[in-house]
């Protein structure tokens, strides 16, 4: 039976065009392609140019999803979400800029801070919200500059992590409509907060009074409990998206799993007893876009032409928090803009 659900018309990505190769980082630390390749399966990134930010990002990814929207696009947008880790500023928003920027008005704009799951918790939000009838159409951007938090002494993080942006439209629409969001399995755990961060310029660091000392406003990780993490809670999280929808693995076409590092999706795949060539794969030319990452992933993927109008896709992603989170839905006949 149908049932109201938010529905995809839209999508839209966008990379800084700077390339980074492993061979490039290789020259400034110490580390080779060969291992980034064998530990991560990443062989390149992109990196913004400094004086380009968050918010500049999500303009043009925002820009060209509400283009492949077509009549779905701008008209109508009630809701702006901006997923991010490394927002413009502390203080305000990302999203009423991106917004305004957009030639949107004064809709609704907010930013959700979920670290790499920040997409599919922005997904949620605005699948609610569409669904509950605060909006009648929405734009969720990911959108992440990380190359400023990247310690270059830190080859654990240096060599991971990439910047980019990517969005999708919505509108409110039915369960059996192509491109329906059907489920959403969200979760946390704050007891291991302290496993991946950038713990400076907050109130906690403020509040005591010290200088800052210039690793906090680094980013941190503790990669290999994060590994462990990161495969477990995906996996977990997938099951369950997958019975609230109703769907076997057999019956998934496609996953799309936040492009951290290719052993980790291996593995995800490996608990959930998935075919890798169902995985979708992106991470070697971009690297961890975070809150980017699956937006990103689903725009290459359909370049490809990989993704065909009624697929089953599910969406998993976990990060910093922790928190993860996955999607069911399944696949528009979307054309990139
Ligand atoms: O997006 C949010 C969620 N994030 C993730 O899901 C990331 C999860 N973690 C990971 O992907 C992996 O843990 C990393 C890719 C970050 C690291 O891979 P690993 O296989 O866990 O390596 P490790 O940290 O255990 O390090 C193994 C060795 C160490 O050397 P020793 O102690 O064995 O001599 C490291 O010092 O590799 C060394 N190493 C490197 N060597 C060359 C660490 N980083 C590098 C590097 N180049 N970039």
């Amino acid at each position: 039976m149908s049932a109201p659900a938010a529905v995809l018309t839209g999508l839209g990505a966008y990379v800084p065009p700077r390339v980074v190769t492993n061979d490039e980082l290789s020259r400034r630390m110490d580390t080779s392609d060969a291992w980034i390749v064998r530990r991560t399966g990443i062989r390149q990134r992109h990196w913004a140019e400094p004086g380009v930010a968050t918010s500049d990002l999500a303009v043009e990814a925002g820009h060209r999803a509400l283009k492949s929207a077509g009549a779905d696009g701008s008209d109508g947008i009630g809701l702006v979400v901006v997923a991010t880790t490394t927002p413009d500023q502390q203080c305000p928003a990302v999203a009423p800029d991106v917004a305004a920027r957009l030639g949107l008005g004064t809709v609704a704009a907010l930013d959700v801070g979920a670290g790499c799951t920040g997409f599919v918790y922005a997904l949620a939000t605005a699948s609610a919200a569409l669904v509950a009838g605060y909006a009648e159409r929405a734009l969720v951007i990911g959108a992440e500059t990380f190359r400023p938090f990247l310690n270059p002494a830190d080859r654990g993080t240096a060599v991971i992590f990439g910047d980019g942006a990517g969005a999708v439209t919505l509108r409110r629409g039915t369960t059996d409509e192509a491109g329906a969001v059907l489920t959403v399995d969200l979760g946390s755990d704050g007891t291991l907060k302290d496993l991946v961060g950038i713990p400076g310029n907050g109130s906690r660091h403020r509040s005591t009074g010290r200088p800052a000392h210039p690793d906090e406003q680094y980013l941190f990780m503790h990669g290999k409990e994060v590994f462990v993490q990161a495969v477990r809670r995906m996996a977990q999280s997938s099951t369950t998206a997958l019975a609230q929808v109703g769907w076997s693995v057999d019956e998934v076409d496609h996953v799309v799993g936040h492009q951290a590092n290719l052993r980790i999706l291996h593995a995800v795949a490996g608990e959930l007893g998935l075919p890798e060539e169902r995985l979708v794969r992106h991470v070697d030319r971009v690297g961890n876009t975070s809150a980017a990452s699956i937006p990103l992933a689903l725009a290459d993927a359909t370049e490809r032409g990989r993704l065909r109008p009624g697929d089953r896709l599910l969406l998993t992603a976990f990060g910093a928090g922790l928190a993860w989170g996955s999607a069911a839905l399944t696949w528009p006949g979307i054309t990139l803009a």
